[in-house]
């Protein structure tokens, strides 16, 4: 199984802190996401995964590298099995110029097979990966059709998302016949926004190449998808899990709250904490 993380994008949300460095290299407890994802990708199946990255970027790519000056730590054995169930490759996108154009550097690797989209800055926490959910889905509906993850997002969310409508063909399935990039509430179709993990025919390929920039001049996914759409089917799947997008300060620190409260070493430590600070 193929797999995509784009990890290009800037992280304007999170500065002063990706002025050099990589959001995805963010650590969330005590890893960057981006090993979040890599596992992610792996558990679901993945034995081939190319990471988008692009200038600032080399860090994400020392994260999976060979690491002599430690020897055999205890913190890196995980790493290192990870390292050897799949094979890692990195390619630069040339300039920021949006998640769809990002993806497309990914396409001659890709070649002419179905493939998967991981967002370098998002973890999903599932029992079953949710690339894995993703993937039975497309086979449950004719192994031809792309398939995204969606989540029902706030109103006040919905401008922050790539929003998508359809017919609930059944239940959690939906027929996609719109995509737009961040509406505005008034422009949102509905509320099931896209969380970042797609299963793509690679026809989505040449709906990008055709994709005109949109907001703020970028090549966005969701754009393309519409022009998808209008060749084959996209289904849109609600997940059991949880979603974060760690691409703001506040998110992420939900995120590590989180993250350690589901620790059993450091429940309660923390836990305590929180207590005391309310108090
Ligand atoms: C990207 C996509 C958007 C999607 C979101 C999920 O936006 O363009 O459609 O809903 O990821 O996090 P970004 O967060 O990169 O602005």
């Amino acid at each position: 199984m193929k797999v995509v993380i784009p990890a290009a994008g800037l992280g304007a949300r999170f500065l002063p802190a990706t002025k050099s460095m990589p959001k995805e290299m963010l650590p969330v407890l005590d890893r960057p996401i981006i090993q979040y994802v890599v596992e992610e990708a792996v558990a679901a199946g993945a034995d081939d995964i190319m990471i988008i990255t692009g200038r600032n970027k080399r860090a994400i790519e020392d994260q999976f590298d060979y690491h002599p000056e430690f020897g055999d730590h205890p913190a890196l054995r995980a790493l290192d099995v990870l390292t050897q169930q799949a094979d890692l490759f990195f390619v630069r996108q040339r300039r920021p110029r949006g998640l769809g154009d990002a993806v497309v550097c990914a396409a001659r690797h890709v070649g002419r097979e179905p493939f998967g989209v991981l967002l370098g800055d998002t973890i999903h926490l599932c029992r079953v990966p949710l690339m894995r959910q993703l993937h039975d889905r497309f086979v449950e509906l004719g192994s031809h059709s792309s398939v995204i993850a969606v989540e029902r997002v706030s109103d006040s969310k919905v401008s922050d998302y790539g929003i998508v409508a359809g017919e609930e063909v059944r239940p959690g399935v939906i027929d996609v016949r719109s995509a737009i990039e961040k509406p505005t509430l008034a422009e949102a179709p509905s509320r099931f926004g896209i969380t970042g993990a797609y299963w793509l025919t690679p026809t989505v390929f040449d709906c990008i190449r055709r994709t005109a920039p949109g907001r703020n001049g970028e090549i966005h996914l969701t754009d393309a998808l519409t022009l998808l759409l209008q060749q084959e089917h996209v289904y849109a799947v609600t997940f059991e899990g949880t979603r974060y997008d760690i691409g703001d300060p506040l998110l992420w620190l939900r995120a590590n709250i989180e993250f350690a409260l589901r620790n059993p070493q450091l429940r309660d430590q923390v836990l305590a904490l929180l207590r005391s600070e309310a108090a």
